[in-house]
């Protein structure tokens, strides 16, 4: 009877081991595996070490549905080093009120670093964003002592809301990759089921071509 308790107990016990192994090695194939699977980006998450610019749209495609009062709320991680009002103090980190279409590192009475010194011209929509994106990558050996926002939406935003601190530059039109695609306007369906409704609309589409050619 004892003996085979004992026996009971033990291929439980072994059961369990096999199951907990099973199911660590399945997890760590299933973790593994994932990756590839999943080929697609999640939004807001940035593999370190990848290039995290690959599946960005340029700039003006951000900017065009870009909020200032976003870019308010996403300044505040920059609070703590730099003031953006007229004239504002130089702190941790240059005074910002005037600084889009400016000189690079063109505020005075601040010791900028020699790497953003030396970079030249002056702040873009491309440049900048960049910068805020990676300043060590922009400015290797910089001062600025931030990791960047990875995020293009966020450098958007608070590109614009810098612009709007004494900021002179215009907003470019958005990118027209964005007006090119033969995406069918909502309301047009595709003539995938309806054969007789292409004719028609395409006799519609010429006739209202044609005037403005
Ligand atoms: C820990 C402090 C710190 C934080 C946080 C910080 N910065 Fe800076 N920033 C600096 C310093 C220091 C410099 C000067 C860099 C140099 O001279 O190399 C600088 C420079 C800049 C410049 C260049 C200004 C010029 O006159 O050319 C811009 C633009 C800027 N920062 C924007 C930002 C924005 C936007 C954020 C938030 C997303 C931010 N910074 C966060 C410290 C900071």
């Amino acid at each position: 009877m004892h003996d085979r308790n004992n026996t009971i107990a033990g291929w439980v016990l072994f059961a369990g081991i096999i199951a907990l192994g099973a199911s660590i090695v399945t997890g760590e194939l299933y973790h593994s595996e994932r990756p590839e699977e999943m080929g697609y980006p999640i939004e807001g998450v940035v593999l370190e070490g990848e290039g995290e610019a690959e599946a960005e749209k340029p700039i003006a495609f951000y900017l065009a549905s870009a909020d200032i009062a976003k870019g308010e709320q996403v300044f505040k991680k920059c609070a703590a080093c730099h003031n953006v009002d007229p004239g504002g103090a130089n702190a941790l980190g240059p005074a910002l009120y005037g600084t889009m279409g400016k000189p690079i590192a063109g505020h005075p009475g601040f010791a900028y670093s020699g790497a953003l010194k030396s970079v030249g011209g002056t702040w873009g929509w491309d440049n900048m964003s960049a910068w805020l994106a990676n300043p060590k990558k922009f400015a290797p050996g910089t001062k600025m002592t931030f990791a960047g926002l990875s995020n293009p939406q966020d450098r958007a935003d608070i590109m614009l809301f810098l612009n709007s601190r004494g900021g002179t530059l215009t907003v470019p039109p958005p990118p027209a990759e964005e007006a090119a695609p033969a995406e069918a306007p909502a309301d047009g369906a595709e003539p995938a089921a309806g054969n007789e409704a292409a004719p028609a609309d395409k006799a519609a589409a010429e006739t209202t071509a044609a005037p403005a050619e």
